[in-house]
């Protein structure tokens, strides 16, 4: 039997990354749940406790934006547990590792340069047509070493791209890639950037000065995750409330709006990508829920 290789990931972030650690044959019994402080983000004492008891442990997988609340770990701590404990660290910024441009960005994004993975989708945040997910690797030799198979025929002096992944032919994804961030330059990222957070803030503050509204976590990236909570609908029905809401919206048409589960209850989740959002869309979307 072999020897099994442990995974960490926070309790926040694991959905995204138990789909990875079981197509690489480390096995979901192998992914260690690392709980999660207020703001979502991994508790890395506990990390360090969890760690102290694991000789199996070979790599800390880190959220730069979790799919629920967009939260940041904080992943100038997570670099140095990693290093100490000769860990390979990932981070998961799939939805998130371009927030680090915002104007204001969470205060955990220190330290991400420090990965030896970095997962970044340009077909989330850029807008990029699907599929163009992207990974950034330290040395990319590492994944040369994991993936070359060069059969004789395509012996080569020269590297093959095939050597750097698992697919054998790929598409030109990275072509759309550079086409929208040529189009956009860094000052149009920068400013997309800013754009849909700024909103994804201002739908924070409408939800928390709304009386029938909660807001669920802070907003540090372009999400926010709340819920509904009309008056005269008792506590023990919000979540049955909340479960039906996002469907009901999509149903009529004028917004979109997905439901999670966040914190033990049933959350609604605007994720604002779109550039051509705007703070009357923001509106739109609140009487949508009341409506619904
Ligand atoms: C944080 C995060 N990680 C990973 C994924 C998976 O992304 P994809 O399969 O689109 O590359 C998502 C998708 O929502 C995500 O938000």
């Amino acid at each position: 039997m072999t020897r099994p290789m442990t995974v960490y990931v926070s309790a926040e972030g694991h959905s995204c990354l138990r789909r990875a650690a079981e197509l690489l044959g480390v096995g979901s019994r192998n992914v260690r749940e690392v709980p999660v402080d207020s703001a979502y983000r991994m508790d890395v004492t506990a990390l360090r406790a969890m760690l102290a008891e694991d000789d199996a442990a070979f790599c800390v997988a880190a959220s730069a934006g979790t799919v629920n609340t967009g939260a940041v770990d904080p992943l100038d701590d997570i670099a140095d547990v990693a290093r100490e404990h000769g860990l390979w660290f990932h981070v998961d910024g799939a939805y998130g590792a371009f927030g680090i441009l915002g104007p204001d960005p969470a205060p955990g994004y220190a330290g991400m340069h420090r990965a030896d993975s970095l997962a970044v989708d340009p077909h989330k945040w850029l807008g990029v047509p699907v599929d163009c997910g992207c990974v950034l690797l330290r040395s990319p030799s590492t994944a040369r070493d994991a993936f070359s198979l060069v059969p004789p025929y395509l012996r080569a002096e020269e590297a093959w791209l095939s050597e750097y992944g698992p697919e054998q032919t790929r598409p030109f994804r990275a072509l759309r890639a550079w086409a929208t961030m040529s189009h956009l330059g860094r000052a149009g990222i920068v400013s997309l950037i800013a754009h849909t957070t700024g909103l994804a803030r201002t739908l924070g503050t409408m939800v928390t000065e709304a009386d029938d509204f909660e807001l669920l976590a802070p907003v540090v990236n372009s999400i926010a995750a709340f819920r509904f909570k009309p008056a005269g609908v008792p506590a023990e029905r919000l979540d049955e409330l909340n479960r039906a809401v996002p469907g009901v919206v999509r149903g009529r048409g004028r917004a979109f709006l997905t439901g999670t589960r966040l914190g033990g209850v049933e959350a609604l989740r605007a994720c604002v990508l779109h550039p051509g959002t705007t703070e009357a869309d923001l509106g739109v979307l609140v009487e949508e829920i009341r409506r619904a």
